[in-house]
């Protein structure tokens, strides 16, 4: 792997300061740590008035289709929302609303939210992972979720959380270096470079090259 990887996150806190992008900015952190990266991060409360009152793409404002580019052309996304009444904020699933539905597919995510209470961490599977299951994406083992005492002013002062993103990261690397790794044969089968001996799995690339 020589170009860096391309790492899309994006908070779907409403609020600045936020424990949500704390935790974001951390799990990116430690895939840079671990892979070379690009990384880029989207905060939904930055994305303006005029982004929550869009119906269709095309009344979106320059910076949100700029994201959503972003978003659909990762190589590897980390969600990550507070919990709001039992699952992600609206703004964070008005900005899936707008997300291509087959740009994920495949694309490895790392999940992460965030709540007040430690009785929501199961957001991460009945929420963030069938929403993203739609999307056909490669959602990752180990999801990260954080509560209000994870933070100390807005950054993370615990050690179980710290413990639990590096896990997760761990986890993820393999799976991300895979993905990556069969994406660029399938690249070179379909510019007639590869084999059939040394080439992915047919099946997969006719799916990624549709
Ligand atoms: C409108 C609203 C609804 C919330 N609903 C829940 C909830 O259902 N469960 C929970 O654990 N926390 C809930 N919380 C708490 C937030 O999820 C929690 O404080 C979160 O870490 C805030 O993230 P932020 O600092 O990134 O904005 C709610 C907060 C607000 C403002």
């Amino acid at each position: 792997m020589t170009e860096p990887v391309k790492v899309v996150a994006v908070s779907g806190s409403l609020h600045a300061p936020s424990k949500t992008i704390a935790l974001v900015e951390a799990i990116v952190a430690e895939l840079g740590r671990q892979l070379p990266v690009d990384a880029r991060i989207i905060r939904v409360n930055e994305l303006g008035p005029s982004f929550a009152g869009a119906l269709t793409r095309a009344e979106l404002p320059r910076e949100v289709e700029d994201a959503l580019l972003a978003i659909e052309t990762a190589d590897v996304l980390v969600v990550a929302s507070p919990v709001y009444r039992a699952s992600f904020t609206g703004l964070f699933k008005h900005l899936f609303d707008f997300v291509d539905q087959f740009s994920l597919v495949d694309t490895p995510i790392l999940l992460a939210a965030t709540g007040g209470s430690e009785r929501h961490a199961l957001i991460i599977e009945h929420q963030f992972r069938p929403l993203f299951a739609f999307f056909q994406a490669l959602t990752l083992p180990v999801g990260v979720y954080a509560h209000d005492s994870d933070f100390t002013d807005y950054r993370i002062s615990s050690v179980r959380l710290e413990d639990r993103l590096q896990k997760a990261v761990h986890k993820a690397i393999p799976l991300i270096q895979s993905h990556l790794a069969e994406r660029e044969e399938i690249a070179k089968t379909l510019a007639g470079e590869a084999t059939v001996e040394t080439g992915p799995d047919p099946r997969r690339t006719v799916r990624l090259a549709s």
